[in-house]
């Protein structure tokens, strides 16, 4: 293949069109399995054309929405052109795109935030209604009609499956290169008769490195060439250089308690600046020959690979900057035998991860002093983006962290409360909280051991006179002691902040 030609099934040449074209063939109500995670492999094109034709219809008075369901977050000309166009009734199962977050959090988007791991098996089953059409971005097409994945896997292969149309967009953008790095697993089977998946070390092969797709039900295929999101990270700050230290800290202490190898167990780093921060500690850090079982590789795994540190990588997307992506490509020949992208079904798989005995690090938004932890909603009601793959590595991982710094919005809240105005991972799946100020420990503690711990290792010293003293009131005249709460009280620590103005 090269780049002149990256459509070669004959088959399908009469179906290539331009991109508003193919949004003509989306109809109203459709719900439509988009590719695209964490800003990579979406498709660059048909979206924007299909917010255009939403927003024309919009104007001649007829209602035009769509389900859009894709494997993560995506990027402004997916999530963001929809929403802005007022084009989608429900979104599924995870996105950061500001537009869309407020469209939700006006109630005028319906949004499911569904376990990354689970959102293959609820389309198999019909859980979520039908899939009506695919679209999905590809680097090329193979002359028998097998496709060469993108950037991102995601759901991709469930969607091409259970769809009963597909769109492709051939993005000419991607690099050819990237044809052989993933492994797409053909053999899941359904209950009653599923078997183990046969994946035993991070870097297994255990699939195909194309995705197959009927050639039958694809109705339309548009060429683009346009770049991811490649969002920008921030430098790790003085916060996120902590937060790493104690998390390096108390690596090596399990070592040295022969609680985890030398070269540790496999990694998951979730998104977001803080886990970028932890993976550059890494870098720097007396850990070699470090392997990773995660979900997104952004720029600080791509380092550590670079650097020699991490052997291997399994994921299901990359999201990184746009300088991480072209010292990719530059040593592109160098990573391909390094790095697996996989569906997310088996990147986020619960077996896997507890087979393998990952190590889960994810960032939260706030824990209450009991380890319940709330990634996703502010004050409770207010969505940011979405549980993503955090349970799925939280609940089953060997060791299980979570991160964040230890105040929000110029020190006026803190991010230890007395209790989670929303909960995403209970205090059961919850073992270790870091903030700058400190690491939380939670095994083997009870509630209210665990209070006191949080409270001082975790808190900012400003708020833990109040968060202690809550606890002893708590304690001395709640109705039980186990897991002792004001809820009045508990309830009302947010609104005082709420009341200030400062949300
Ligand atoms: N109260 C109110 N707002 C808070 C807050 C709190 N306790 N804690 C954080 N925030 C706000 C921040 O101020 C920031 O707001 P801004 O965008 O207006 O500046 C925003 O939340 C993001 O916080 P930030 O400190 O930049 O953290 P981050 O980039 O590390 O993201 C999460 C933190 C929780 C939002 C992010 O990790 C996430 O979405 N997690 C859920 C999904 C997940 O874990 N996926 C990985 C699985 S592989």
């Amino acid at each position: 293949m090269n780049n002149e030609s990256r459509i070669l099934c004959k088959r399908l040449q009469d179906r290539i069109m331009s991109a508003d074209q193919a949004a003509s063939l989306v109809f109203s109500g459709a719900n439509v399995g988009m590719s695209g995670f964490t800003g990579s492999g979406y498709p660059k094109a048909i979206p924007v054309a299909l917010a255009e034709r939403i927003e024309k219809a919009n104007r001649d008075g007829q209602k035009f929405k769509i389900g859009v369901w894709t494997g993560a977050s995506t990027a402004p000309e997916l999530d963001g052109a929809l929403a802005r166009a007022d084009g989608v009734e429900l979104r599924l199962p995870y996105q950061s795109d500001p537009t869309c977050r407020k469209r939700i959090n006006a109630g005028e988007m319906e949004y499911l935030d569904i376990h990354l791991s689970h959102v293959a098996q609820f389309v198999w089953f019909g859980f979520l209604g039908k899939l009506d059409i695919a679209v999905i971005e590809v680097t090329g097409i193979l002359e028998d009609g097998r496709l060469i994945p993108s950037t991102s896997i995601g759901n991709n292969k469930t969607w091409l499956e259970q769809s009963d149309k597909v769109i492709l967009e051939v993005n000419s953008f991607q690099d050819l290169r990237l044809e052989g790095m993933h492994d797409i697993y053909y053999g899941t089977n359904i209950p009653p008769h599923r078997q183990p998946i046969p994946l035993l070390r991070p870097h297994d092969r255990i699939g195909d490195p194309y995705l197959h797709c009927d050639p039958d039900k694809i109705i339309a295929v548009v060429e683009t060439h346009s770049p991811d999101r490649n969002s920008d990270f921030a430098e790790p700050d003085e916060n996120s250089r902590l937060i790493a230290g104690h998390i390096l800290e108390f690596f090596e202490h399990e070592v040295k308690k022969g609680r985890l190898p030398k070269n540790l167990l496999p990694l998951q780093s979730g998104v977001g600046n803080i886990a970028n921060a932890v993976m550059a500690g890494l870098n720097h850090g007396p850990f070699d020959n470090l392997t990773a079982y995660t979900e997104v590789l952004q720029d600080g795994m791509l380092d550590m690979i670079h650097s020699g540190k991490l052997v291997s990588a399994s994921a299901t997307a990359f999201s990184v900057s746009k300088t991480a992506l072209e010292k990719f490509y530059a040593h592109l020949d160098e990573y391909r035998d390094k790095i697996v992208l996989r569906p997310q079904e088996i990147s986020n798989h619960p077996e896997v991860i507890r087979r393998l005995g990952v190590i889960a690090m994810n960032g939260m938004i706030e824990a209450d002093i009991f380890g319940n932890l709330n990634s996703t909603h502010v004050m409770g009601s207010s969505i940011m983006n979405g549980i993503g793959g955090s349970g799925d590595f939280a609940r089953n991982a060997y060791i299980s962290i979570f991160m964040t710094p230890s105040q929000a919005k110029n020190g006026q809240i803190s991010c230890i409360v007395p209790m989670a105005s929303h909960v995403d991972h209970t205090e059961h799946d919850v073992q270790i909280i870091v903030t700058e100020q400190g690491l939380a420990d939670l095994r083997g503690l009870s509630p209210n051991q665990r209070a006191r711990v949080i409270i001082e290792n975790c808190a900012h010293p400003k708020f833990r006179p109040a968060l202690h003293d809550y606890h002893k009131r708590a304690f001395d005249s709640s109705f039980g002691k186990h897991t002792p709460h004001l809820l009045d009280e508990a309830l009302s620590w947010h609104h005082r902040y709420l009341s200030s103005g400062s949300m």
